[in-house]
């Protein structure tokens, strides 16, 4: 029988380990059959009126997992802290997805009061965040913590999380496999926390908290729900970072989170 080394062993727990997170739980190995003496016999044989093997059907993409409204039960105020920590200690040094195996340095779970009003939600950590193990703390998060000081908020006021919590390869865009597994975590992040307002940064945040895709353009400037939240879509700072041009729009997305907040826009400095 073929030794398995170390390394396979580890890859086929993990990979055992995310089916089950799945709801899978059985697996059948696809292989070279074990060769059955009948058949040697059978090949001697001449078979008509076969009916074919059924084609093996294409792998589809793991659609996003319905986005279930929060449950009635709010965690108090006193008790949030601890349980994000359990959410934490749950993820453990993850290798449910693909992305603990490709470069990742630090899980980035997420940053800011337990108890906030207002929640971003963006991608992925660049390698920044992948650096430091906090979300949005290189130059698009510059551009956020301008944001939230324009909202007349402080940044430890807010909490900031992503869709993924490990950095995906060049910063390409979460898979649906990567995002799909990652999102109950964030999931119980928002169900803990609670907030009033959440804010989608860009199409990815948009696509996952909504549970389906849909242009941005068409979500910005209205509201929406995920888990029992209002939900607000804009750009993401990167992208404003390309396209300065649109931080009038992106700020529009802003100033409706901030009427559902209460809150009053900080007055530019006198010059
Ligand atoms: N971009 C994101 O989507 N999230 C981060 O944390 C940083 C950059």
């Amino acid at each position: 029988m073929t030794q398995l080394t170390p390394e396979l062993d580890q890859a086929i727990q993990a990979r055992i380990r995310y089916f089950r997170d799945l709801g899978v739980y059985d697996l059948y190995r696809r292989g070279q059959p074990v060769p059955d003496p009948a058949d040697a016999e059978l090949a001697s044989v001449s078979v008509t009126n076969v009916e074919p093997e059924p084609p093996i059907p294409e792998r589809k993409p793991i659609p996003p997992p319905l986005v279930l409204a929060a449950s009635a039960e709010s965690i108090p105020a006193a008790d949030r802290a601890s349980a994000l920590q359990t959410i934490r200690e749950d993820i453990g040094d993850c290798t449910r997805c693909p992305l603990a195996f490709q470069g990742r340095h630090t899980i980035v779970f997420g940053d800011g009061d337990p108890n906030a009003r207002l929640m971003f939600i963006g991608e992925g950590p660049g390698a920044d965040e992948d650096a430091q193990g906090l979300p949005f703390v290189g130059r698009a998060g510059q551009l956020l913590n301008n944001m939230i000081a324009a909202m007349s908020l402080k940044r430890s006021e807010v909490y900031i999380a992503n869709i993924v919590k490990c950095r995906p390869p060049q910063n390409r865009v979460p898979e649906p496999e990567e995002a799909n597994t990652c999102t109950q975590f964030l999931f119980r992040q928002i169900d803990i926390i609670r907030p009033q307002v959440i804010v989608a940064l860009g199409a990815t945040a948009a696509t996952y908290l909504l549970g389906g895709k849909s242009a941005l353009a068409r979500l910005r400037g209205r509201l929406h729900e995920a888990r029992g939240t209002k939900l607000i879509v804009t750009y993401h700072p990167a992208y404003l970072l390309r396209d300065p041009t649109q931080k009038k729009e992106a700020w529009k997305d802003l100033q409706l989170a901030m009427t559902e907040l209460g809150l009053k826009p900080t007055p530019r400095p006198e010059t």
